[in-house]
């Protein structure tokens, strides 16, 4: 049975496994669902599925998606669908597998920082839930585990840390921060805190709204490709209909991101003790450099990956040892 290490994160799915080679591949997709079928076009390909009798449709174009923001979308059909999609999209063959997902650290841990059995036998339950793919075949997911989010995305930097060291672990999704403190060595964990009203997803918001003003029209997908180009003045002007509103979406952009590291480093001020910080998480890029300045850290304690989104799934395969 293949493992498959998933990060079902309100926004998108991050998936990594190995191939037949031994090497580690990944693959995304976004959280953009509809709550009803889709008619075939012949055009494009549509994505139907169906999970304990509510039917579900992948729309990247859709301006009305399922919200998948809250904890219960942790436990939801929604979630096995968009798990199921992300696999269907993975260039895999339809296949049994054992997935291992995560939950958000305060779902995970109860208030005494123990792990919350009754949440993960939740999530258990909820990953393996049955999805049908109108016109497809599924993955069937016969054995699911379940990881605390941001931990295994900082594992190969606190195995470099002694005892005395400390790492702060800052995850900015699309709509959550979670942090937490671990001790270097053990990478036992000391404190965490999440605050679910901080996210990326913020940013998108913002440069959707300013797109919606400027156009007439606009769509998540845009406003997130936008985001993710945002140093392209080039790119922002072609989804432009008139380019002289370019300022307008750099205003957009500026404001919310410095907004969103304002709400990032007031968070930050609940932890101390660290001697070590790592930002991970899609949203890393947007905050990564407020967030150095303000913390006073030095480069060679600071850590942003390449690719901060996919720190988690490749720490969870990482520590794995597969
Ligand atoms: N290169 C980038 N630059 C800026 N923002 C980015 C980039 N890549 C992704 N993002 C943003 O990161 C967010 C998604 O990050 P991530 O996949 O970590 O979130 P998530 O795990 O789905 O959410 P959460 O952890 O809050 O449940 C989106 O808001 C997206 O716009
Ligand atoms: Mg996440």
């Amino acid at each position: 049975m293949k493992n498959i290490y998933i990060d079902d994160g309100s926004t998108g799915i991050k998936l990594a496994w190995k191939d037949g080679n031994g090497d580690v591949k990944t693959a995304l997709t976004n959280n953009t669902f509809k709550k009803e079928l889709s008619p075939p076009t012949g055009e494009s390909q549509v994505y139907n599925y169906r999970c304990t009798g509510e039917d579900f449709s992948f729309s990247p174009m859709s301006t009305s998606i399922v919200m998948t923001n809250n904890v219960q979308w942790q436990y939801s059909a929604a979630n096995a669908v968009a798990i199921q999609h992300a696999l269907q999209q993975s260039g895999l063959e339809p296949q049994p597998i054992h997935a291992l997902v995560t939950l958000p650290l305060s779902e995970f841990y109860d208030h005494n920082n123990q792990p919350n059995l009754v949440n993960i036998e939740k999530k258990k339950a909820s990953v393996a839930q049955a999805v049908e793919v109108l016109g497809g075949k599924a993955f069937i997911i016969e054995k699911v585990s379940v990881s605390p989010e941001s931990i295994p995305a900082a594992v190969a930097k606190v195995s470099e840390l002694t005892d005395l060291d400390a790492l702060l672990v800052v995850d900015l999704g699309g709509t959550t921060l979670d942090v937490s403190l671990i001790q270097g060595e053990t990478a036992s964990l000391v404190k965490v805190e999440g605050n679910a009203s901080i996210g990326a997803s913020a940013v998108t918001r913002e440069v959707d709204q300013a797109l919606r003003a400027v156009n007439g029209q606009s769509s998540w997908r845009i406003a997130d490709a936008i985001v993710k180009n945002r140093h392209n003045n080039e790119f922002i002007a072609a989804r432009l209909f008139k380019e002289e509103d370019l300022p307008t979406i750099r205003e957009a952009l500026d404001k919310s991101i410095v907004s969103l590291s304002n709400a990032t480093t007031d968070f930050l001020t609940r932890f101390s003790g660290f001697t070590h910080v790592a930002v991970v998480g899609g949203g890393a890029s947007l905050v990564a450099d407020r967030v150095k300045e303000s913390l006073k850290i030095s480069d060679k304690r600071f850590f942003v990956s390449n690719d901060p989104q996919f720190d988690l799934v490749r720490g969870m395969l990482y520590i794995s040892g597969e």
